[in-house]
């Protein structure tokens, strides 16, 4: 993590402060897979945002006074009994210089330490529901304010939600965020073109799911989110993660996986069929997600909101689903009536960063520079739809690329894995 980018992000967080006011930041607690056995650790988003460090138990103050900015660590080194069963974790001093605190100071009785910084402050900023313990010693601390005058003088009077400065502030990426998602993009096309090639009618799903992972592990990243592998029809399940079908000939597979890079998260979907060859009736829906996904893609540019992005898919994917005669009112009608709700009941894209479903507000929401979402309409005609000709049935189409805001218009930063029939019919092929 570089210096500059986390003095940046300090000084931005203290600049949308009102003045006399602290930041109090806590990291994500240890999860438990069942007794003592750890789930992997995933550091509080906000927290590795500030502090860029990815550990349990620790606590970060963040404040300006007299044009300084000053950033307060608690943690504690590593234990003797710690070093014999995990090893070796940077002490205290290395953090200090890399990671740029101002000081740093024992976890341990921490919220004690905590008055020191916040009592003479107008305002908390603060995230409830992270930290119990903090959030009972800071109810504590409020509620024996009210009862005693000369504490009630020294404690900040104001408590405001953090998340509504951090999620403005991350929503729009600097150039080494940037980088850091194109990385995750890069080993997230790896894995969908091994996907591709290693495809063939009567394997797993999951054994698809454990080449994208493979190719994940081998460059040292880990999967943004559960991947979905879905053949045939269980690509009409938006949020499938069983993966344990069989794989069938002429059936598609919808793939929605990508990997993480240092926290940033990359979110790829392509749909390509299991033996190679896309039939006629998957070639037509096919066309008209790809049309809808490229057409809204052209779109994306600074001064632009989610709906209109998500009219212009709207639009095409209705207009196409006419044309096949699956839907057959007038395309205003269908429209108004949200009846294509039946084949595409989700919004086109989202906001992507450290969360694969980034912080940030939607309505009315103006695209800039920097800010990364993704582009993924889909059409879904689920095996039970009797309104539809069985030709059509079990056919689950989704196209998802990340797309970033630029300038002039916008940079699909997953642009190098194929989406076209032909060309994923030759890396099917391979
Ligand atoms: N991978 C989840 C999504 O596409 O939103
Ligand atoms: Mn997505
Ligand atoms: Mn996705």
């Amino acid at each position: 993590m570089i210096l500059s980018e986390l003095n940046n992000r300090r000084r931005a967080l203290v600049a949308e402060m009102p003045i006399n006011s602290v930041a109090i930041l806590s990291s994500a607690n240890r999860n438990y897979r069942s007794r003592d056995v750890e789930n992997p650790y995933r550091q509080d988003s906000d927290f590795l945002y500030m502090t860029g460090i990815s550990e349990p138990d620790l606590l970060n103050i963040i404040y300006g006074e007299n044009g300084k900015i000053f950033s307060i660590l608690f943690r504690d080194n590593n234990t003797e009994q710690e070093k014999i069963w995990i090893g070796e974790r940077l002490n205290n001093s290395q953090i200090l210089e890399n990671y740029g605190f101002t000081e740093i100071h024992s976890y341990e009785g921490c919220h004690k330490k905590l008055l020191d910084f916040i009592k003479n402050k107008e305002t908390i900023y603060i995230e409830t529901s992270l930290n119990k313990e903090l959030d009972k010693f800071i109810a504590n601390q409020i509620s024996n304010s009210s009862q005693n005058n000369r504490l009630n003088s020294l404690f900040p009077k104001k408590i405001a939600a953090l998340h509504s400065i951090t999620q403005k502030l991350r929503l729009v990426k600097s150039d080494y965020e940037i980088n850091l998602i194109k990385k995750a993009a890069k080993v997230s096309i790896k894995g969908h073109e091994q996907a591709m090639k290693k495809s063939k009618p009567g394997i797993y799903e999951y054994e698809l799911d454990a080449e994208i992972r493979y190719i994940f592990n081998k460059n040292n990243m880990d999967c943004a989110y559960m991947s979905i592998v879905g053949g045939g029809n269980n690509a009409c399940t938006l949020h499938y993660i069983n993966n344990n079908d069989i794989l069938k000939d002429k059936n598609l597979v919808l793939i929605d996986a990508a990997a993480e890079c240092e926290g940033y998260a990359s979110d790829i979907t392509r749909t390509f069929p299991v033996n190679g060859k896309f039939t006629e009736e998957q070639s037509k829906i096919y066309d008209i997600v790809l049309e809808a996904q490229e057409k809204a893609i052209e779109f994306v540019k600074p001064g632009v909101t989610w709906d209109q992005v998500h009219e212009i898919t709207i639009k095409i994917i209705v207009s196409g689903l006419i044309r096949l005669e699956i839907l057959s009112r007038d395309i205003d009608e269908i429209i108004d009536s949200e009846l294509y709700k039946d084949f595409f009941m989700h919004k086109t894209g989202h906001w992507l960063g450290l969360d694969v479903h980034d912080v940030g507000t939607y309505e009315n929401k103006l695209f800039e520079p920097g800010m990364v979402i993704t582009v993924e309409p889909g059409i879904y005609i689920d095996s039970s739809n009797k309104n539809v000709l069985e030709k059509w049935r079990g056919i689950g189409i989704r196209i998802e690329d990340d797309v970033l805001i630029t300038k002039n218009g916008n940079e699909v930063l997953t642009k190098d894995l194929v989406k076209k029939r032909n060309e994923i019919e030759t890396v099917c092929s391979h």
